[in-house]
């Protein structure tokens, strides 16, 4: 073999394999492209969360958000949940309790402006629309008291609107709990 023939050779060589990573490049690129077309596709087809809503003008007088449906609750199965309402400028109830290491379903909307909470430093996190019900599931892994301020500016009392959330041993939850009985800290 003549030096030129395998100058010939060795390009040939480093074109094929240049080729060969092109192919490769090209096919990570289709895949990336496709998984955004697929992903796509499937969020536009599916609604993004269930949205519930709630008359804000008869919040007060029926349903689910009346004053004596506030507070934590023990359903019959057990489930954890506390219903709560926000209003300028001060939730209702204004201490929560909760037990540790539960799951507690949050279900709480606001009678006038925006307004949210975040409990402590934990993810219990939401926002509070009027007109809708704000729900999530969390637990709390250390008993003790919180603060639980409201978080999105709502008026001039914004920075006075906050309520208090006390976790307690969930043994000692359960036992001030009674059937049907809404509970919370707020001295009566
Ligand atoms: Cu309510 Cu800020």
């Amino acid at each position: 073999m003549s030096t030129l023939e395998s100058v010939h050779g060795s390009e040939a060589v480093a074109i094929a394999a240049e080729q060969r990573w092109a192919w490769v490049v090209g096919a990570i690129v289709a895949l990336l492209v496709a998984m955004m077309i697929i992903t796509g596709l499937h969020w536009a087809a599916m609604p993004p969360s269930r949205v519930e809503t709630v008359d804000v003008k008869t919040l007060h007088v029926k349903g689910e958000f009346v004053e004596s449906n506030l507070g934590t609750a023990v359903g019959p199965d057990g489930k954890v949940t506390v219903r709560l309402v926000a209003q300028q400028y001060s939730f209702q109830p204004q201490c929560i309790v909760v037990p540790v290491d539960t799951p507690v379903t949050f279900r709480a909307t606001s009678t006038d402006a925006i307004h949210g909470f975040i409990i402590g430093t934990t993810n219990a996190n939401t926002m509070l629309v009027p007109g809708f019900v704000s729900t999530f599931t969390t637990r709390f892994h250390k008993a003790g008291e919180s603060l639980m301020p409201c978080h999105e500016y709502c008026g001039t009392g914004h920075e006075a609107m906050w309520a208090r959330v006390q976790v307690l041993a969930a043994d000692d939850f359960m036992a001030r709990s009674r059937a049907g009985e809404r509970l919370s800290c707020v001295a009566r």
